[in-house]
């Protein structure tokens, strides 16, 4: 016998591969074929729950290298000089479902692991510095208003529009995602952000706020609508494809990694508040610091076991790098590992592609699919007078700020500038081109003219107005025509 005959789960030889058991050549198959019911049970459990966003996605691994000294605002191991660190990317879009084209219009995913040596860090971010909304409680109602409605099962401009419209919040990132960047030309040409501030503290325990800018070295290239169109149709996997080709080729994609970075008081008196999603800082107030070079360089060998079940996480943070008063991080560093619970199970974590690379020593113990275990004589329970792991310092960790301790709902406080049409306003007039002016503007003609609702059109229309009166005017005359 070859050592290549196939076998059961249980590691038994296999007798046939081809052929069920049956009550001669055509009579009934038989239950106690144990290996055809393995067989057909282990096919019918291939899927876990596609990811309810980001379900269309594809990934790769590589190294990220911090290139200049940082240490004066954190202290976190993986940004010290010199120090190389083993990483896993997943790009995805955010409303199509797991097998959608490509090249729709979304935001794009840019989530990041790092395996450092003080755990992982997850850096779970867009291709855009700014989201639709700015409190996570809306976020389950933004998502249903992107993706099918409940009878017809079909997309609708009209719910998308009704809820940006009667969502002001939403202008900045809309006007991103109608703007000329909003449909990369593929994964490797465009930036990653990590969008929210986070905190960075140093080894004197000194604090700061960061906001983490991916420059891409191929170069921001984007597509237009109907190349975008053509695409979709053509080749619903154009970007998965490109990536790998490309690190498969020995052609390895790589960002350089910048931060702007705000002294821990400043926060309270920028011009913007600057815990607000819906906001940038102005490079000219905090201009951009280069971290280091993130090089993908590594495809994965199966995409289920690394990749669609990769498991990215705000709440993993390590020493040094730590949450802010942004209420949609906030929402979000509870939301994720919900979702992995739900999705990959209780102990996705122990995973290969999940699994830190340093130890992980803790109280935590069983759950289906268990893997690691300590050994018996680790105590079971902390305290303990055996030896068993005991946490470190707080101040080890890092992380808070002061909080006012009143309990309210309210909306992010506002600052000297803030209003939800400045930064689109100015992202319009000052930072687009003529030609991207013009881009928009059919962009938006095909996008608003799919709403039928007169009264969401109208608002629609009065929306682009606040961003920039001329765009409203110019709309409003090509919807008319
Ligand atoms: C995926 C929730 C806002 C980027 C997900 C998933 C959930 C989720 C449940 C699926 C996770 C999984 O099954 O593995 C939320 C909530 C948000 C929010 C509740 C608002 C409060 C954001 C923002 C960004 C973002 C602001 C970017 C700055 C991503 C990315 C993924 C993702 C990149 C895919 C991660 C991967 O590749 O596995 N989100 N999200 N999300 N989200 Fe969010």
């Amino acid at each position: 016998m070859t050592v290549n005959y196939s076998t059961t789960q249980s590691g038994a030889p296999v007798a046939s591969d081809a052929h069920a058991q049956s009550v001669g050549a055509d009579g009934a198959i038989i239950l106690t074929d144990h290996y055809l019911v393995e067989k057909l049970a282990q096919f019918n459990r291939e899927r876990v729950p596609e990811r309810v966003v980001h379900a269309k996605g594809g990934g790769a691994f590589g190294v990220f290298k911090t290139t200049d000294d940082v240490s004066k605002y954190t202290k976190a191991a993986l940004f010290q000089p010199g120090v190389e660190t083993d990483m896993l990317i997943r790009f995805s879009s955010v409303a199509g479902e797991n097998g959608s084209p490509d090249t729709w219009r979304d935001p794009r995913g840019f989530a990041v692991k790092f395996y450092t040596t003080e755990g992982n860090y997850d850096l779970v971010g867009n291709n855009t510095p700014v989201f639709f909304i700015r409190d996570g409680i809306k976020f389950p109602d933004f998502i249903h208003s992107q993706k099918r409605l409940p009878g017809s099962h079909l997309r609708d401009a009209d719910m998308q529009w009704d809820f940006w419209t009667l969502s002001p919040e939403s202008a900045h990132q809309v006007t991103w995602l109608m703007g000329p960047r909003g449909l990369p030309k593929t994964w490797r040409n465009m930036q990653g952000y990590g969008s929210h501030t986070y905190q960075w503290i140093n080894a004197e325990g000194e604090r700061f706020w960061v906001k983490y800018h991916f420059h891409t070295n191929q170069g921001v290239e984007s597509l237009t609508d109907e190349e975008a169109e053509r695409l979709a149709g053509e080749n619903a996997d154009y970007y998965i494809q490109d990536l790998y080709e490309n690190i498969a080729e020995g052609n390895f994609p790589s960002w350089d990694l910048y931060v702007q970075v705000m002294p821990y008081e400043e926060a309270k008196t920028y011009r913007y508040n600057p815990f607000d999603l819906t906001k940038t800082w102005s490079k000219k107030d905090y201009p951009l610091i280069k971290v280091g070079t993130m090089e993908l360089n590594r495809n994965p060998e199966n995409y289920f076991a690394q990749i669609e079940q990769a498991a990215f996480a705000p709440s993993n943070f390590v020493p040094g790098i730590a949450g802010s008063p942004d209420k949609m991080l906030q929402a979000r560093i509870f939301s994720y590992a919900d979702a992995h619970r739900y999705r990959v199970g209780t102990n996705h974590a122990q995973l290969p592609v999940n699994a830190p690379k340093n130890e992980v020593r803790n109280y935590s113990q069983d759950g289906a699919g268990r893997i690691s275990f300590n050994s018996a004589s680790t105590p079971v329970y902390a305290p303990n007078s055996f030896g068993g792991p005991a946490a470190v310092e707080p101040a080890v960790v890092g992380g808070g700020w002061e909080n006012d301790g009143e309990l309210t709902l309210a909306a992010h406080s506002l600052h000297a500038e803030d209003g939800d049409f400045v930064q689109p306003g100015i992202l319009y007039r000052e930072v687009f081109t003529d030609a991207d002016r013009e881009r928009i503007l059919a962009t938006l003609t095909g996008a608003v003219g799919g709403v039928k609702s007169a009264e969401i059109k109208e608002r629609a229309i009065q929306y682009w107005t606040n961003v920039d009166a001329e765009l409203g005017a110019k709309l409003r005359a090509e919807l008319g025509k």
